[in-house]
């Protein structure tokens, strides 16, 4: 890649001919057929998938309710496995996985359309028929793909649930989405550990009346108690499960899964996804982002648990014939150059990580990559948080070897697929910047008035197919959380240069987001004064190097509480039980009361200026304006 200066002194990098000339999109034909007639432009988009039935309607729009390829019948899981059928891509591999302790397993197109099928007849055999709930907690392994598309084939709804999460979130979630079976194993690995996943289920489901069976992938072998009559192995449902099942034919709006996303609420939503506009998304923007070709060896680092390995891991690669690597442990096990071996390993072509992972390989230092053969990549992606200049050009150095782009792809749960970024071929790229919003997605930034702005929030004035549809049971929250004046809400803050380029600020919203995983202040507060010793707690977030943000919280303990030495550590295991690990704050300052207002509304601005050491500001609207130099006092002690 060539490099120019702008005036504003920022790097710019140009596609190189070589990227170009093999690029799926070469030039911007795709923005003006979607700026002339976005319907037409996403109608012709809506071809890259094989419909039992076309669609009567492209969309049908009563905001903030959409329908797209409305009357259209297809099947997701008929577009990831079936279709390749008879075609090359049959015997091609479909997924590689490696775990941790370096176990490897290799799988073709046609032998996951087996193990799928034979899945599928497993599940209608437990009684899971068509818009039934199946919850997922499973680690990073291709159980984990085949359980999701075996949902799919049946036409049930999945509900991943990261495996990260405790038990008590487990719970709400199945609870929340009225689950009907689960799919869990026996447990996991990480950092050498293993993870007690069914034992954390069996406490989950205590209080999940609603579960009726539970389906055990042997994975790790550690010993697990089997309820009976309710658990089943999932080798033994599979060995005796007919081979060939019929893929269900589902209406383009039929429900294709629920995932649960952090929001300003303690409670997490239920993110509703359809299958025809959601599919569409995802395979058109794998295709244009990450240069989809059969030759590739296509690596997405995320988790099944999170938006990003539904439509990066599961249906975007699957529906583009993608062989791709799945790799389940940490990256520094057993060595901090984990990552760059399987790269080296597979021939990985495509990379896609997280900013916090590559900041994280830069405190490691370039001598891990630089031991390892790099020279396979040839494309480079960033999701969960802004890229930050200096992460970029570390990234795009030691390991693109200055010869890949970086795609810096900005989406959320709610949008289904990747929404601001550029396409590789054609966008130049300027590190930290997202760049422009893909063809057919009309993103603009606005004031509280909704007037366009080049900086304010970021929202999204016309509908698109991979848009969330509801949040489940609650559409009240789904209609005042993400919609203002017709266009849906992002809770992003954002800036336009005067080239156009989209620049991400952040949240606006509670909001948080520590090493790209999402979390509600409130989440966290909920679980802090869960504890029977805590009268109040406000949590923030402050800036860290890796995490992107961290967790700061501030807590009252109640009047009779002591203050043990280890109260600290027994609170932060306390945060981790109700919600998991990740979200355990990093610090917690006592104190005796929190800044308030007359109307007992707690300020956790003031609460920020303190913990980032600036200025507090207007204090005059609190109840009692001298508790903030009690705080400070005690954050600076600390
Ligand atoms: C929030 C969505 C989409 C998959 C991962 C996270 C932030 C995500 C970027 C990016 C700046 C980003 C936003 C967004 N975010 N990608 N490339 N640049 N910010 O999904 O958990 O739904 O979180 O992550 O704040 O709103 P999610």
């Amino acid at each position: 890649m060539g490099f120019s200066f702008f005036y504003t002194l920022a790097i710019v990098f140009f596609p190189s001919e070589d990227f170009r000339k093999e690029a799926n999109v070469k030039n911007s034909t795709l923005f003006e057929e979607a700026a002339q007639d976005r319907e037409a432009f996403w109608a012709k988009q809506a071809e890259c998938l094989d419909w039992f039935k076309p669609w009567d309607q492209v969309l049908d729009w009563k905001p903030p309710y959409a329908k797209w390829f409305v009357g259209g019948k297809l099947n997701a899981c008929y577009n990831c496995l079936d279709r390749h059928m008879g075609t090359s891509t049959q015997n091609k591999t479909a997924l590689i996985w490696e775990g941790e302790r370096g176990e490897e397993k290799s799988i073709t197109y046609e032998e996951l359309y087996a193990e799928v099928n034979q899945f599928s007849q497993a599940l209608k055999k437990l009684g899971i028929r068509k818009g039934d709930k199946v919850a997922i907690y499973l680690p990073m392994i291709p159980e984990a793909v085949v359980a999701m598309l075996s949902c799919a084939r049946i036409g049930a709804v999945h509900t991943v649930v990261f495996a990260g999460f405790s038990a008590e979130s487990l719970k709400d979630r199945m609870v929340d989405a009225e689950a009907k079976l689960l799919i869990t194993a026996d447990g996991g690995f990480r950092k050498g550990k293993l993870l007690p996943l069914k034992e954390m289920a069996d406490q989950a489901l205590k209080a999940v009346p609603t579960v009726q069976n539970v389906v055990v992938v042997r994975h790790t072998q550690q010993p697990i108690a089997l309820t009976s009559g309710r658990d089943h192995w999932y080798d033994h449902l599979i060995g005796e499960a007919p081979t060939e099942c019929p893929p269900e034919s589902m209406d383009a709006e039929d429900e294709l899964f629920i995932l649960y996303t952090s929001g300003t609420t303690g409670k997490p939503k239920g993110i509703v996804h359809t299958t025809g506009g959601y599919l569409v998304g995802a395979t058109m923007t794998t295709q244009w982002v990450f240069d989809a070709k059969p030759s590739d060896i296509y690596w997405c680092t995320a988790d099944v648990g999170w938006i990003t390995g539904h439509s990066y891991v599961a249906y975007g690669p699957l529906a583009n014939g993608m062989t791709q690597l799945l790799y389940e442990g940490a990256p520094d096990f057993p060595e901090r150059n984990r990552f760059w071996k399987l790269i080296e390993k597979y021939g990985v072509t495509i990379l896609y990580t997280a900013p916090t992972a590559i900041r994280t390989f830069m405190k490691w230092g370039e001598e891990w990559p630089q031991g390892c053969d790099l020279s396979s990549l040839r494309l480079l992606g960033s999701v969960g948080e802004p890229i930050n200049p200096e992460a970029w050009a570390w990234y795009h150095q030691h390991i693109g070897g200055g010869r890949c782009p970086i795609v810096d792809t900005w989406w959320q749960t709610e949008t289904g697929s990747i929404m601001i970024s550029p396409i590789p071929g054609v966008t130049p790229l300027k590190p930290g910047s997202a760049t422009f919003p893909l063809p057919g997605i009309d993103a603009k930034i606005v004031d509280e008035a909704g007037q366009p702005q080049t900086s304010g929030y970021l929202t999204i004035a016309s509908p698109w197919p991979s848009m969330l549809r509801g949040v489940h049971r609650d559409p009240a929250r789904y209609e005042k959380t993400y919609w203002k004046n017709g266009s849906y809400f992002t809770g992003d803050g954002a800036k336009l240069d005067e080239d156009g380029y989209f620049w991400l600020m952040g949240r606006v919203d509670d909001v948080i987001n520590v090493s790209g995983h999402r979390l509600g202040t409130m989440e966290i507060e909920s679980a802090l004064v869960d504890h029977r010793s805590v009268a109040e707690a406000a949590a923030i977030a402050i800036p860290h190097p890796i995490k992107g943000q961290t967790i700061v919280a501030f807590v009252t303990p109640k009047e009779k509480a002591s203050f043990q030495p280890g109260f600290e550590e027994e609170l932060k295991l306390h945060v981790a039980q109700i919600i998991g690990s990740f979200a355990k704050p990093e610090r917690i300052i006592f104190i005796n009361d929190l800044p308030k207002t007359r109307s007992g509304k707690i300020m956790r601005r003031l609460l920020r200026d303190i913990a980032e050491g600036r200025v507090a500001g207007d204090t005059t609207t609190l109840a009692d304006p001298s508790v903030m130099e009690q705080i400070k006092a005690k954050y600076q002690e600390d």
